[in-house]
C-alpha cells in the first residue's frame, strides 16, 4: 500500500480543527498587535538558505530538500525569515523605508529523523518585524509570543533569553567559547569537535547529552556584550518585568541558524520532551544587508504548530471535540420525505446554517446514530407523518427535548435556537 512520506501526516477531523482554531487565534492577536499577513512561495532558490542560514547550520548542511529542475537548483523552504526578506526586497519594500510587521503560517521542510514532534513537514506560524532597532520592538515581539500563546491557552511555558551581541560581540562570544571549549574537547562527539575549528556556536545546539551537559555548565554570564548592547540588553530585562512577563536569561542560547546578532530567544514546554521548543526568534540586523538590501535591522520568531497541539492541556483539547456543532441534521424517512428533506437542505445552507443530510434512506435509529456520531446540536425528523400534518420534528440533542413545528416556520425557529 502506497504511504504518506515518513515523517509527513495527513491532518483532518479533530486536529484539523484545532489546527484551524490555533490559526485563527494567531490572526486575531497579530491583527490587534498591527501585523499583516505575507504568504510567500514553498518553493525557493537553494542559494536563499545557503547564504543566510550558514553552511555549517544543521538545517544546510544535513536538512535540505533540493530539488534540481534543468539548471535550477531549488529547494523546498526549511523556514520563512530569508523568504520574507527575500520577498522585502524583491517587492521594493525597502525603498519605501517604513516599518513592515509581517506575520505569516505554512509548512517547512527539514529532512530530520522524525520522532516525537520532529517533522519532515510542519507548519510554522511566525512574525517578522523589518525596520526598527532597539528593546521597545524587542519586547513588542516577545510580549506578542507571550500573548500567542497564552490565548491559545498553553500553559507552563518558559521563555528563554540571551543576547548575541552586535556582530563585534558575536565575534568575541565565538572567541570565548573557544577558550572555554578547548581542554573539554575530547569529550565532545566527533561532529563538535568539527564544529570547534568551523563553526563554534554550533556546538551549543547539539542534541547530543554529553555536549548539551558540558554546554549547559559553561558560564558565559554575557562577558563579551559591549556597554550598549548590555545596555539592550538589561533594558528589555526591564521593561519584560514590567510588562510582567516571565523570561529566564540563558547565557548558552544562541540558536541553530548563523544569521543572529543582538536579542535571541527561545520558548521551550516540559510536555515536548527531548525536541523541547516551541518556538524561536531573535535580530537578524545584518540579513537585509546580506542580501543586497540596506542596512535594516530586523527581527522576528516562529512557533512549531505540532509542537504547539502537543503542548495544549488534554483536558481543553477533549471538551473541544465535545462541543456539537451548532447546525442541524436531517433525518428523511422515505422518498417522498427525503426528497422534501433534500429541498429544505438547500434552503439552510444558502442561509448559511450548517447541514447534513443521509440520503439513503435509513432508519431513524442509524439517522440519529449517525447525526450523534457527526455531533451535530439538532436533528430535524420527518417522514410521511410529518409531510401529511405540514411539520418537522425538532429535536435539540444537547438537551434531549423535540417539538413539532410548522414547516413555514422552520427556518426562523433553527436561526434563533442557533444564536441563543
Ligand atoms: P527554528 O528554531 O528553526 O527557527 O524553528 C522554529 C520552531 O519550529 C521550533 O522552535 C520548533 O517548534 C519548530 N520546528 C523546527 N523544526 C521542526 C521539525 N522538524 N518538526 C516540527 N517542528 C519543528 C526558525 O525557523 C526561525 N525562522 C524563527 C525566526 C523567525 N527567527 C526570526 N524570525
Amino acid at each position: 500500500m502506497l504511504k504518506a512520506v515518513r515523517g509527513t501526516k495527513d491532518i483532518f477531523q479533530e486536529e484539523l480543527g484545532l489546527r484551524q482554531r490555533i490559526e485563527a487565534k494567531a490572526c486575531e492577536v497579530f491583527t490587534t498587535y498591527n501585523y499583516q499577513e505575507i504568504s510567500t512561495p514553498i518553493i525557493e532558490e537553494l542559494d536563499l538558505f545557503q547564504r543566510t542560514l550558514g553552511a555549517h547550520s544543521d538545517i544546510v548542511s544535513k536538512q535540505m530538500f533540493v530539488i534540481k529542475k534543468d539548471k535550477d537548483n531549488l529547494c523546498l523552504r526549511p523556514e520563512a525569515t530569508a523568504a520574507v526578506v527575500r520577498a522585502y526586497l524583491e517587492n521594493n519594500l525597502d525603498k519605501e523605508g517604513q516599518l513592515y510587521k509581517f506575520y505569516y503560517m505554512g509548512p517547512m521542510f527539514r529532512a530530520e529523523r522524525p520522532q516525537k514532534g520532529r517533522l519532515r513537514q510542519f507548519s510554522h506560524i511566525g512574525v517578522e518585524a523589518i525596520g526598527v532597532s532597539g528593546y521597545y520592538q524587542d519586547a513588542e515581539v516577545i510580549c506578542l509570543a507571550d500573548s500567542l500563546l497564552k490565548n491559545i491557552g498553553i500553559k507552563d511555558f518558559e521563555i528563554k533569553l540571551n543576547s548575541l551581541g552586535c556582530a563585534k560581540d558575536k565575534e568575541k562570544l565565538a572567541e570565548l567559547l573557544k577558550k572555554s571549549l578547548k581542554d573539554k574537547l575530547s569529550s565532545l562527539c566527533t561532529d563538535c569537535q568539527n564544529r570547534y575549528k568551523k563553526n563554534v556556536f554550533r556546538i551549543l545546539d547539539c542534541k547530543n547529552e554529553i555536549c548539551q551537559e558540558t554546554v549547559s555548565r559553561l558560564n558565559l554570564a554575557n562577558q563579551h556584550l559591549c556597554s550598549d548592547c548590555l545596555d539592550n540588553l538589561n533594558n528589555l530585562k526591564s521593561l519584560l518585568k514590567s510588562l510582567k512577563i516571565n523570561y529566564k536569561l540563558v547565557s548558552h542560547l544562541v540558536r541553530g541558524l548563523d544569521y543572529y546578532t543582538g536579542t535571541v530567544f527561545e520558548i521551550t514546554h516540559p510536555a515536548l520532551g527531548s525536541q523541547d521548543a516551541l518556538g524561536a526568534g531573535g535580530r537578524y540586523d545584518h540579513l537585509i544587508k546580506e542580501l543586497g538590501g540596506k542596512d535594516t535591522p530586523a527581527i522576528g520568531f516562529a512557533l512549531g504548530v505540532e509542537r504547539l497541539l502537543l503542548a495544549l492541556p488534554g483536558p481543553q483539547v477533549r471538551s473541544k471535540s465535545q462541543q456539537r456543532i451548532n447546525g442541524v441534521y436531517i433525518a428523511a424517512l422515505g422518498a417522498r420525505a427525503i426528497q422534501e428533506g433534500f429541498l429544505l437542505l438547500d434552503i439552510l445552507r444558502k442561509r448559511n446554517i450548517i447541514s447534513e443530510m443521509d440520503c439513503r434512506d435509513l432508519s431513524l435509529k442509524a439517522n440519529l446514530r449517525r447525526a450523534d456520531k457527526l455531533n451535530f446540536r439538532f436533528v430535524i425528523m420527518l417522514g410521511d407523518n410529518e409531510l401529511q400534518k405540514n411539520v418537522f420534528i425538532l429535536k435539540d440533542m444537547l438537551e434531549g427535548t423535540q417539538q413539532d413545528l410548522p414547516q413555514e416556520n422552520i427556518v426562523l425557529e433553527l436561526e434563533k435556537r442557533l444564536k441563543s
